[in-house]
């Protein structure tokens, strides 16, 4: 994919603030401080477009960015930030869940997971809502970096059996590992 533009368009709390045309949308899930950001940063090649942070449960909010005025990434909130107030975290699920139970236009779901971490009871449920749901994902377990190749391997064959899939792409944004794959996911999924 070439990226010929890529912009911050807007920041949703509310379903009446979604963007109201029909662009295709790629939305980007997982634990909170799991990556999600910096890997939509990495895949787009530039710094701070998304704002990433050491301090979890940062993006609040779905952002979308508009990419080669033809489609849309939407970052969404992390789940699963332990010290977020309760009501926050209910209303986590309620938000992304209504966002991914009804966005007409949404063709992929990239299902972010920290290579470090057998995946949690939470991205259990995610994945099996995806499924159950028959929305199109794909897993992305990213921060490979921080791994040894032996401790690499046997993670992502952990997650593998926890999630059931035999497809799960190893990222890491500081390396760029990975990109083209995910990449080659999302044009195939605009393709439709
Ligand atoms: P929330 O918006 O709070 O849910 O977090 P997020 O999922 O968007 O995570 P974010 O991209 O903000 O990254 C969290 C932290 O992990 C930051 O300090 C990043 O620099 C770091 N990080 C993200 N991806 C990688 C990676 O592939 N390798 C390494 N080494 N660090 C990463
Ligand atoms: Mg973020």
């Amino acid at each position: 994919m070439k990226i010929t533009s890529a912009e911050f368009l807007k920041s949703a709390f509310q379903e009446a603030d979604w963007p109201q045309d029909a662009k295709a949308e790629i939305a980007f899930l997982g634990r909170s401080n799991v990556g999600k950001s910096s890997l939509i940063n990495s895949l787009l090649g530039v710094r701070g477009l998304a704002r990433t942070s050491n301090t979890p449960g940062r993006t609040q909010s779905l952002n979308f960015y508009l990419i080669n005025e033809r489609f849309r990434l939407v970052d969404l909130p992390g789940y699963g930030y332990a010290r977020a107030p309760k009501a926050l975290k209910a209303e986590w699920g309620a938000n992304a869940e209504n966002f991914l139970a009804k966005r007409a236009q949404l063709v992929l779901s990239i299902h972010v997971v920290d290579s470090r971490h057998e995946p949690s009871k939470q991205d259990l449920q995610l994945h099996e809502w995806l499924e159950h749901h028959q929305k199109p994902n794909l897993i992305v377990a990213t921060k490979s970096d921080k791994l040894s190749n032996n401790e690499l391997r046997r993670n992502i064959d952990r997650a593998k059996q926890a999630l059931k899939t035999n497809q799960v792409v190893i990222y890491s944004a500081t390396l760029k590992r990975g990109r083209e794959k995910v990449w080659s996911a999302i044009e195939k999924s605009l393709k439709g």
